[in-house]
């Protein structure tokens, strides 16, 4: 049995895990022993989204808190863990280098190997702590405030994005489309919860074509959704709140669930996971489960608490590369921007003597 504490602090959730599993390929099932969460979405709403720079201080003041109470929930300390994973790509540098901070520091404190994980890939991985006989190909619609991908996963470790957004990710059109209709940030909730009493054909809005079949463009129904606001403003007459949101959401949620299955049935994939905040979306949920039963697609949303940043999924990214023998040098850097294609190179440069990294510095010996 193997267990790695995972930290991750890509955006504004401090999160902190512990999780263990056991190698048994084809399959692999993680559990999760303890997942703490500390949400900044408080700190962030009064500038109506994350502000990098403050994101990066909370998780410094935040983050030993996280980390004690992770590993009280799992009733082990460090020294009992096999390894140090911890989110470094993609996502805000700032807040991305107190993470990796941390994790460098314990690594070297209580002599454990040190695990990057990328930020997707550990989404992916949600799916494995949900489903212990999920196991690859598969293909992952990630969709959160950050991202909009289909991500094809042929096997542990080997990814391939397949589709992606041109424009604005599905949960950054919720946030500013809920912003026109001043319903505040975050804007998937409360857009949610409005569409359930809207009428969704009152609007009909623009899907955003595209040449390439899988790729999404959500800014051109953004753009029709402030010209209608603006609209039925400028005639003097009360927003219709819920018919909008319906509306929107309608449009929004039957673009992603046909380009999924479609993407699915064209590669031969069996099952598609979906994950990232926009997945707790009820709409987007009920019409992917939907089209899954009648196209045979078995359709695997994990609870929204996996779906939404955490450490746990980064635990199970980051323990499967340990169960492969792949582990990070302490030179390890961040990265705002990296291809999942790149995951490798995460791995297995080999040990770097402290000599060798610091060449040209100017170090006593
Ligand atoms: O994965 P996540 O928690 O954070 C990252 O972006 O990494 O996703 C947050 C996004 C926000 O844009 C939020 O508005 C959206 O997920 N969201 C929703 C719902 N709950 C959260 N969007 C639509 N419907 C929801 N119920
Ligand atoms: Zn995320």
């Amino acid at each position: 049995m193997a267990r790695v504490l995972a930290i991750e602090t890509s955006c504004d959730e401090t999160a902190v895990a512990v999780v263990e599993g056991e190698p048994s390929w084809p399959t692999f099932a993680p559990r999760q022993l303890s997942s703490v969460v500390a949400s900044q979405i408080d700190l962030h709403a009064a500038y109506g989204g994350v502000v990098p720079e403050v994101a990066s201080r909370r998780h410094v003041e935040t983050l030993p808190f996280v980390l004690e109470a992770a590993l009280q929930e799992a009733g082990l300390g460090v020294a009992d863990l096999d390894a140090i994973a911890v989110t470094c790509a993609p996502g805000l540098v700032g807040s991305l280098l107190v993470g990796l901070m941390a994790a460098k520091t314990l690594a070297l404190l209580y002599d454990k190997p040190l695990i990057g994980v990328h930020h997707l890939e550990g989404h992916l991985f949600s799916g494995f702590l949900t489903e212990p006989d999920l196991r690859p190909p598969c293909l992952c619609l990630l969709v959160s405030g950050g991202h909009t991908s289909l991500i094809w996963m042929k096997d542990y470790g080997e990814y391939q994005t397949v589709g992606r957004t041109r424009d604005d990710a599905a949960g950054e059109a919720f946030d500013k489309v809920a912003r026109l209709l001043g319903l505040g940030y975050p804007g998937g909730p409360p857009i949610d919860r409005w569409a359930q009493q809207g009428d969704p054909n009152r609007f009909p809005l623009p899907a955003g074509k595209l040449d390439h079949p899988y790729d999404t463009s959500f800014s051109g129904l953004k753009t029709a959704v402030l010209r209608l606001v603006q609209q039925l403003q400028q005639e003097g007459r009360e927003l219709p709140v819920a018919d909008i949101a319906a509306s929107f959401q309608a449009c929004l949620t039957r673009v992603l669930t046909e380009k999924a299955v479609a993407c699915a049935e064209a590669l031969g994939l069996s099952t598609l996971l979906v994950t990232g905040g926009v997945a707790a979306n009820r709409e987007l949920r009920a019409r992917l489960l939907e089209a899954g039963h009648h196209k045979g697609l078995r359709v695997i949303i994990p609870p929204v608490a996996l779906c939404t940043d955490n450490a746990a999924m980064i635990g199970a990214a980051g323990l499967c590369h340990w169960l492969r023998g792949e582990i990070s040098p302490l030179d390890l850097g961040v990265a705002s921007r990296m291809p999942l294609e790149e995951i490798p190179a995460l791995y297995g440069k080999g040990g770097r003597d402290y000599r060798e990294v610091l060449t040209g510095s100017a170090v006593a010996l």
